[in-house]
């Protein structure tokens, strides 16, 4: 385990089982959509590349980079769209591909975006979400598992860009941050 982390809060082989589990249900919730999965950058890469993977459909897929944190624990609530998708998502069916849901902001205003630029619809899979920091309602269609109020890293998430390799979800030791 590396020196940093507390604790691991979800092991790869866990990863693999949630994985597996949310790809079944997109395998049958889209069998008849024109898909196009949105992976929002850097933080869903892991997560994005083993979904799409496991799941069965073909889906076109695509990236965004929206930013909300500078290089912090806490959400600045403002969301800046740094880089968009490249194609258009008029009339498609968007799942967007996420991390974390800590506040809700950069997916409240994700939705809002895409609604606005005409998807036909748009769902949310994100592997871990942390309820109790939430600023504003999402609706999100694909959970992987509800974490408690702690700072993750690993498998993707980042704290001030270290620790994206690391193959399990791991609790960073407050002595890091604060
Ligand atoms: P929100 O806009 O507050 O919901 O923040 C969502 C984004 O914040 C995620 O996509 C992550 O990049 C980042 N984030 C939130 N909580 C954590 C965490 O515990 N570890 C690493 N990144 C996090
Ligand atoms: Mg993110």
């Amino acid at each position: 385990m590396h020196k940093d982390i507390k604790e691991i809060l979800i092991s790869k082989q866990e990863i693999d089982s949630i994985v597996s589990d949310i790809a079944a249900k997109i395998d049958k919730d889209y069998a008849d959509k024109d898909m196009l999965m949105v992976g929002l950058l850097k933080g869903s890469i892991c997560f994005m590349a083993d979904l799409m993977k496991t799941m069965k459909l073909d889906s076109k897929i695509d990236f965004v980079v929206a930013s909300s944190y500078a290089d912090g624990t806490e959400s600045t609530g403002t969301v800046n769209i740094v880089k968009d998708v490249s194609q258009s998502v008029e009339g498609k069916d968007i799942l967007i591909v996420e991390d974390i849901i800590d506040s809700g902001n950069t997916l409240d205003f994700m939705v809002k975006y895409f609604k606005a630029k005409k998807a036909k619809s748009v769902k949310i899979a994100t592997l871990l979400d942390k309820p109790d920091r939430r600023k504003v309602k999402i609706d999100v269609d694909y959970v992987g598992r509800i974490i408690p109020d702690e700072f993750v890293v690993g498998y993707g998430l980042d704290y001030a860009e270290d620790y994206r390799t690391l193959p399990y979800i791991g609790i960073l030791k407050e002595s890091v941050y604060s």
